[in-house]
């Protein structure tokens, strides 16, 4: 009796799969088989249809020039050059070895705006003064490449590394070099002559983003006396001329204005922090982001 029930469902399974009576397999018939392939064909075929669809527009859409999207379109970082660790520059005068990697990094980077390095076409000069922006079309390639304007070493004095190699590390009296981070199509506005602290007032140029660096709690304001800014004209900012910035494709030479700040009399063998910042109508400060618009950089020169 089991057994032919075995035989029974052996031959149910066997039916199920072939059906040679109802010419079906797997309970359907051929007819009804392809009808169900080719709706899922179609199906999935308007679902690939549609997801390639909805790429194909965002990438129409989408400018190689321009970005679309932008997680910070202002305000830009400030950072400066030297990178430390903790921005923390601890250094002896005597020993050069202590003050060698700042000196380095400091050339390495600022060797880009060696003359001989901003003779291609892609450069015109812009004059010595700060202006206005320097507008140069449209963010597409229509207008082709653009220049960019020159930006001298020179500038920068006794910071440019050119007649005090050593950025003035080796007189105890470091520089450091400031620019703002690059963001396409950003157009810094600079602020209001009665917006800055009075400090600042003194040397105001209405076509540049100036910075101001001081002690950063009320115990090093002491500890500091003495701070020079060098930058295009003399002015202590960043010139509107260099902004707004067309992208790398579309200005693969653009340099970014500098502004170098030297610290002459600094107290030694004391740790003293010190914050600079930018200042501007759409230049920000956040508690969170310590380099938005402003850096803290922490000098401590040893006397032996
Ligand atoms: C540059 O450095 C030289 C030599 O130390 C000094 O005499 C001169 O006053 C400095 N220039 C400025 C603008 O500080
Ligand atoms: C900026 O303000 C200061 C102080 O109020 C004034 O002496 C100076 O002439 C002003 N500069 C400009 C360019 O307006
Ligand atoms: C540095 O500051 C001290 C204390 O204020 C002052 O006596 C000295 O003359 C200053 N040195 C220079 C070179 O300005």
């Amino acid at each position: 009796m089991a057994r032919d029930k075995a035989k029974e469902t052996d031959g149910g399974w066997r039916k199920f799969i072939w059906n040679p009576d109802k010419k079906e397999f797997l309970g359907r018939t051929g007819g009804s088989w392809f009808k169900i392939l080719l709706f899922y064909l179609i199906f999935y075929g308007c679902l690939a249809g549609i997801f390639i669809g909805t790429i194909q527009v965002l990438l129409l859409t989408i400018s190689e020039y321009e970005p679309k999207y932008q997680d910070r379109v202002a305000p830009p970082g400030l950072t400066q050059v030297p990178k430390a660790v903790k921005t923390e520059i601890n250094f002896s005068p005597n020993d050069p070895d202590s003050y060698n990697d700042y000196v380095q990094s400091m050339e390495k980077f600022i060797s880009k705006y060696s003359n001989e390095n901003q003779v291609s076409d892609k450069f015109e000069d812009c004059g010595t003064m700060p202006g206005q922006y320097r507008e140069r079309g449209g963010l597409n390639k229509d207008g082709g490449q653009k220049k960019s304007c020159v930006f001298r070493r020179q500038w920068l004095q006794n910071c440019s590394g050119i007649d005090d190699q050593t950025f003035g590390f080796a007189e105890g009296k470091p520089c450091v070099i400031v620019k703002l981070n690059r963001i396409v199509a950003f157009k810094p506005v600079p602020p209001q002559n009665n917006s800055l602290p009075p400090e600042m007032t003194a040397n105001y140029n209405p076509y540049v983003i100036p910075i101001h660096c001081q002690g950063k709690r009320d115990e090093d304001i002491p500890n500091i006396r003495e701070v020079k800014y060098y930058g295009m004209g003399g002015f202590a900012g960043f010139p509107l001329n260099y902004y707004p910035y067309y992208g790398k494709l579309l200005q693969p030479e653009y340099l970014q204005p500098l502004i170098a700040v030297q610290f002459t009399n600094l107290t030694f063998n004391t740790e003293i922090r010190i914050e600079c910042k930018a200042y501007g109508e759409n230049i920000d400060y956040h508690d969170k982001d310590r380099f938005q618009g402003r850096f803290d950089i922490k000098f401590d020169i040893k006397s032996s």
